[in-house]
C-alpha cells in the first residue's frame, strides 16, 4: 500500500525552479508547470546532480551539471531515453502538496 505524505505547500515552489524536499527517505524535486504539479527523484541519472537546482521550461527540467534534459512528467531524459528519473503521482489538497510513495 502507498504512502501519501505530506511534502510541501504549494507557495513554497518557486517559479522557473524546482523545490527539493526529504522525504520518505529520499530527495525529491518538486517542479509548479503552469499550476499542475509533479515530482521526481531529484538524483540526476548522469552524475547524480540535484534536479531540483536545474532549470525548468516548460515541462523539461535540464540538468545544472551537465545539461541532460528531462520531461517532469515521464521522468524520461530527452538527452538519451535509455535514462529515466523515477517520478512520484501527487495530489494536492488545499495549499498541501502530497506525495505518494
Ligand atoms: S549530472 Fe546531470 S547531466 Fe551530468
Amino acid at each position: 500500500m502507498a504512502n501519501l505524505l505530506k511534502v510541501a505547500t504549494r507557495d513554497e515552489v518557486p517559479d522557473g525552479r524546482g523545490l527539493v524536499v526529504l522525504t520518505g527517505g529520499r530527495y525529491i524535486a518538486i517542479f509548479d508547470v503552469a499550476g499542475q504539479l509533479f515530482a521526481i527523484d531529484n538524483r540526476c541519472a548522469h552524475a547524480g546532480a540535484s534536479l531540483g537546482d536545474g532549470f525548468l521550461e516548460d515541462t523539461c527540467i535540464t540538468c545544472p551539471w551537465h545539461g541532460w534534459r528531462y520531461d517532469v512528467r515521464s521522468g524520461v531524459c530527452l538527452s538519451d531515453p535509455r535514462y529515466r528519473v523515477r517520478t512520484f503521482p501527487v495530489q494536492v489538497v488545499g495549499e498541501d502538496i502530497l506525495v505518494e510513495f
